[in-house]
């Protein structure tokens, strides 16, 4: 008598209902932002009496408060998202309600992807509908493929056909995304010449097509680091208004961008907030943009630049990491020695080079600088 059972009990040990609720009941290790963010576009979407363009959630208006962050009249504060020239952000957005698609330009590091995803969110409430763009991104991606066994069994049909994120965003009237647009093979980016001019995918093998519907567009994005950047054909690039995303313009709006950034990461990842963290903050955002600059924040003494970008991303993660190695095997309190190894890792990347340009700069700046003799110690001893 235990077959029965014993299917029973695998049962109960393993109940349907239950593992659907854990599925839900968990939290993603990173939701998209319209997840992350419901209860303000919430809130926007409720309050928002601007006129909106054909299928968009929010008015132009509304989509560049998100970004930038605000006050609504109820009370409701926006978080900015995006911390740079208001400008930027108002063109990029107008730009989607026109018929032009958006490619968002920059270094690494610029927050190119998270504008993208940001912006998806606010203006179709889904960032998801995504083409990440590699040396190895295939037609496929771009315009649809085909599920074989069906296509077998059946013969071409719109059952047997899987559409891409791009094809699915033409036909509900959504925003596309295509990230590292660059990367992508000089021929399969052309597929999307018809699709951003004549707003149009051809199904040749059905004889169909699929017509854009009021509402699509396509944000991409690319690396100005990339060589291929200037690969893009003057046909694709037309279809585009470039949008140059540029590095923080002071010391001071870096550090602002880091630390909001470091202080959401944290609280995703359960880490204490660090009310003492500030020093190192800035610490490592002044290391980041002299070595960046090759000069120091004084003028006076010229500095070689490592190969690395050191990027505000890099700096984010810097601190990121020094707050959980605080928290987790210190006093909860980010010092030098927390971040310094970080920052290493960060600024030689090619052991060779990099490294004299490191040793240089802790010894002819590091050192002498007031104040941060704990932070040469700290270096000094990683470096060894
Ligand atoms: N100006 C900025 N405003 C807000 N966040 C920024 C800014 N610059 C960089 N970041 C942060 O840097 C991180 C990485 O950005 P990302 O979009 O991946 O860069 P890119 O795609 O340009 O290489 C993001 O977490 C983003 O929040
Ligand atoms: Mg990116």
């Amino acid at each position: 008598m235990s077959a029965m059972p014993a299917s029973a009990q695998s049962k109960t040990a393993a109940p349907q209902p239950s593992e659907g609720a854990t599925a839900e009941g968990a939290t993603a290790l990173r939701p998209h932002a319209e997840q992350a963010f419901a209860g303000e576009l919430a809130a926007l979407a409720a309050q928002d009496d601007r006129p909106r363009p054909a299928r968009w959630r929010l008015s132009p208006w509304a989509v560049a408060t998100y970004l930038l962050g605000g006050t609504l009249p109820d009370g409701t504060v926006i978080t900015p998202k995006y911390v740079g020239p208001r400008r930027i952000v108002e063109v990029a957005v107008t730009t989607l309600a026109t018929d032009r698609a958006l490619l968002l330009l920059g270094v690494p590091g610029t927050a190119k992807t998270w504008v993208s995803e940001h912006l998806a969110a606010a203006v179709s409430g889904d960032s998801t509908l995504l083409v990440q763009g590699t040396a190895g991104t295939p037609e496929e991606a771009i315009r649809y493929g085909w599920n074989y066994a069906r296509l077998l069994a059946h013969g071409p049909s719109r059952d047997a056909l899987v559409p891409s994120p791009v094809m699915r965003a033409m036909a509900e009237g959504m925003t596309a995304r295509v990230e590292e647009l660059t990367r992508i093979p000089a021929d399969v980016q052309d597929t999307l010449i018809t699709i951003l001019s004549e707003k149009t995918l051809p199904i040749p093998e059905l004889g169909e097509e699929v017509q854009a519907v009021r509402g699509f567009n396509l944000i991409a994005t690319a690396n100005d680091r990339d060589r291929g950047v200037n690969d893009l054909s003057s046909a694709l690039r037309r279809r585009f208004n470039t949008v140059v995303l540029p590095l923080p313009e002071s010391a001071e709006a870096e550090v602002d961008i880091v630390t909001r950034r470091v202080e959401q990461l944290g609280r995703s990842l359960d880490l204490p907030a660090a009310p003492d963290g500030m020093a190192e903050i800035r610490r490592v955002v002044t290391v980041f943009r002299e070595l960046r600059d090759g000069m120091t924040d004084d003028g006076r003494t010229k500095l070689k630049s490592p190969s690395g970008t050191l990027s505000t991303a890099e700096a984010i993660s810097v601190v990121t990491n020094g707050l959980a190695l605080a928290a987790h095997f210190g006093d909860g309190v980010l010092r030098p020695a927390d971040v310094a190894a970080g920052i290493l890792g960060a600024v030689v990347r090619d052991p060779a080079a990099d490294r004299v340009v490191w040793q240089e700069y802790l010894e002819t700046v590091v050192r002498e600088r007031e104040g941060w003799t704990d932070f040469y110690r700290a270096c000094r001893e990683v470096s060894a």
